[in-house]
């Protein structure tokens, strides 16, 4: 006899889920509308029966309580969208192609930042651009990201196959490993170029002091779950970090209307810093 078991589902009252949209909201920037409440119960629900709670209450009593900064991480990971794959956009990719790394004349290290890694696609996608294409000259990437979930998938390099498909013939070849025996299905990205990469955990809406400077900033399909204050703030800081003549990309459904002084577009949703 086969038996149908229904993951009990909590209910998160209008009250409680109150408590989460202010504590995203404070803590990461995330604009949860009213519609996210299902996706908000479903996502934490699995952490309620983990700690056996009755309520989002309790749950959300437990993650602001001082001893909890690990749930609280949790919870952050469990909030944030995190969708990327390799060479997402591919018309950035032409562009730092065709447009920027030819043109760059600098003898400083290039520096550029994936400033929402999620898992680190869109970091190594532009490190095996560089490595093909600035060949000795000096150059650094920083990925970074909020959750630091993402960031261990990221630090790894290690994917499934079936997320690859953005990936160049020629640079399978000659960036990944492909899994055999225990690892049949997934692709490891080589040593070489992961050493080349390292991976932080950064909220952009307090950025460290300390990051430097940057030749290109990757800002991509983050800045659609801010509000426009949120952007204005993260903007400003974000340009304080970038070199003049550097460029910012963001995702193609994203826009900086209204909000991009000091910078100049130079096709849609590439911007260069005067
Ligand atoms: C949809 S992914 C985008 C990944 C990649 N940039 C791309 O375009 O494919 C958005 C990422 O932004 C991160 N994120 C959201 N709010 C953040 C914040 N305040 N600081 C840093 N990262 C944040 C999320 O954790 C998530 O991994």
């Amino acid at each position: 006899m086969s038996v149908n078991i229904a993951m009990f589902q909590f209910k998160i009252t209008d009250s409680e889920f109150s408590l989460f949209r202010t504590f995203i909201y404070d803590h990461v920037g995330i604009n949860l509308s009213d519609e996210k409440k299902t996706l908000v119960s479903s996502r934490l629900g699995k952490r309620l029966r983990h700690y056996s709670l009755g309520s989002f209450q309790e749950y959300f009593d437990l993650i602001v309580a001082s001893s909890h900064d690990g749930e609280r991480q949790i919870a952050i990971d469990l909030l944030t969208t995190n969708e990327t794959y390799f060479f997402r956009e591919p018309k950035h990719f032409e562009f730092l192609k065709k447009e920027v790394l030819p043109k760059w004349k600098g003898v400083n290290t290039f520096k550029v930042w994936s400033a929402a890694s999620s898992t680190g696609e869109e970091a190594y996608s532009i490190a095996m651009l560089l490595d093909d294409l600035l060949g000795h000259r000096p150059w650094e990437i920083f990925g970074s990201d909020i959750s630091r979930r993402v960031l261990k998938t990221a630090q790894q390099g290690h994917y499934l196959q079936a997320r690859i498909d953005g990936i160049p013939k020629a640079y399978l070849r000659k960036y990944c490993l492909k899994g055999v025996g225990e690892h049949e299905g997934t692709l490891l990205v080589n040593k070489k170029l992961r050493e080349r990469v390292v991976f932080s955990p950064v909220n952009l809406k307090k950025l460290p002091k300390d990051l430097g400077f940057f030749d290109i900033i990757f800002l991509r399909n983050v800045l659609i779950y801010f509000d426009m204050k949120t952007k204005i703030h993260i903007i400003k800081q974000l340009m304080e970090k970038m070199h003049p003549e550097s460029y910012l990309f963001i995702g193609h459904s994203e826009s900086l209307k209204g909000i991009h002084d000091g910078l100049v577009t130079v096709i849609p949703t590439v911007y260069r810093k005067t």
